[in-house]
């Protein structure tokens, strides 16, 4: 485990999937780490939206995708970890799974539960997909 992909929602499973992390860099502190918040594409209905507006829908999206990011990136940095961070726009675990590959990933390390509401689940949905579709192991941090 070297070079880690942190799929980061801002939940208290994904901090302590960064606090998993910050321990294991004590022992290996040769560690990098890529941080990234996809947010989902928004929903349109009909063709009432422009290119504009759009463009604006997105822009807002990757900012709150950079405020999320922002607070992992502050925690793994206080522990001296080299870490990226990055955001995207679009369906969530295709992003996620694109982005092992892209970053030359080896590992994916991430909360069994995010932001979502249905508590009684094991493992959230982008979770359940991240296991299924990885080229890569996945260490779920409960
Ligand atoms: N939009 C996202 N961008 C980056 N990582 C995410 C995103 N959503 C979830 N994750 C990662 O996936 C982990 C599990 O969250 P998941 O979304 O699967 O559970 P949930 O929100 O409880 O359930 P669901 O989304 O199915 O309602 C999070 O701890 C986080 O590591
Ligand atoms: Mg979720």
């Amino acid at each position: 485990m070297q070079k880690v992909l942190v799929p980061f929602d801002g939940s208290p499973s994904a901090k302590r999937a960064i606090q998993y992390l910050v321990n294991f860099s004590k022992e290996y502190p040769q560690l990098t780490v890529h941080v990234l918040n996809v947010q989902p594409g928004p929903k349109l209905y009909g063709n009432y939206v422009s290119a504009t507006m759009l463009d604006q829908l997105n822009a807002g999206a990757e900012d709150h995708a950079k405020e999320i990011v922002a607070e992992a990136a502050a925690e793994l940095k206080a522990a001296g970890i080299v870490c990226e961070t990055h955001t995207a726009v679009g369906e969530v675990t295709s992003a996620l799974v694109e982005a092992v590959t892209r970053h030359g990933c080896d590992t994916v390390v991430m909360g069994t539960r995010g932001m979502g509401s249905l508590g009684n689940l094991v493992m959230g949905s982008v979770a359940t997909r991240v296991v299924h579709d990885s080229p890569v192991p996945v260490l779920l941090v409960k």
